[in-house]
């Protein structure tokens, strides 16, 4: 019979996976979201058809809501992200204070 793709056979509820594999396996799950919305917004990018454009729009924001969702799960569970995360911003603001300062 087919199925859809296991990533990981054997694990279930009897056999749960341990904090380390649950941020490991949530990690692919964003993945897939941000993989799923360039997708989804390719598709509607590529059509004329306005109701399919619409739709493909709306589905891929919905994609971007379930990455959130997955991030701020991996924050939880990890607390060392979100100061991580909030390093790369600060790293990027930086940076555009580099560029302002260097545009002119
Ligand atoms: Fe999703």
């Amino acid at each position: 019979m087919p199925n859809f793709t296991d990533p990981f056979p054997g694990i279930k509820e009897t056999n749960p996976m341990n904090i380390t594999d649950l941020i490991r396996a949530l990690r692919l799950d964003l993945a897939a979201e941000e993989d799923a919305i360039s997708l989804y917004s390719a598709h509607a990018e590529s059509t004329t058809h306005s109701l399919a454009k619409k739709v493909l729009m709306s589905v891929a924001d919905e994609e971007r809501v379930h990455a959130g969702e997955f991030l701020k799960l991996i924050e939880i569970l990890d607390p060392s992200e979100k100061a991580m995360l909030e390093n790369g911003a600060a790293e990027v603001e930086n940076f555009k204070e580099y560029s302002e300062k260097w545009k002119r």
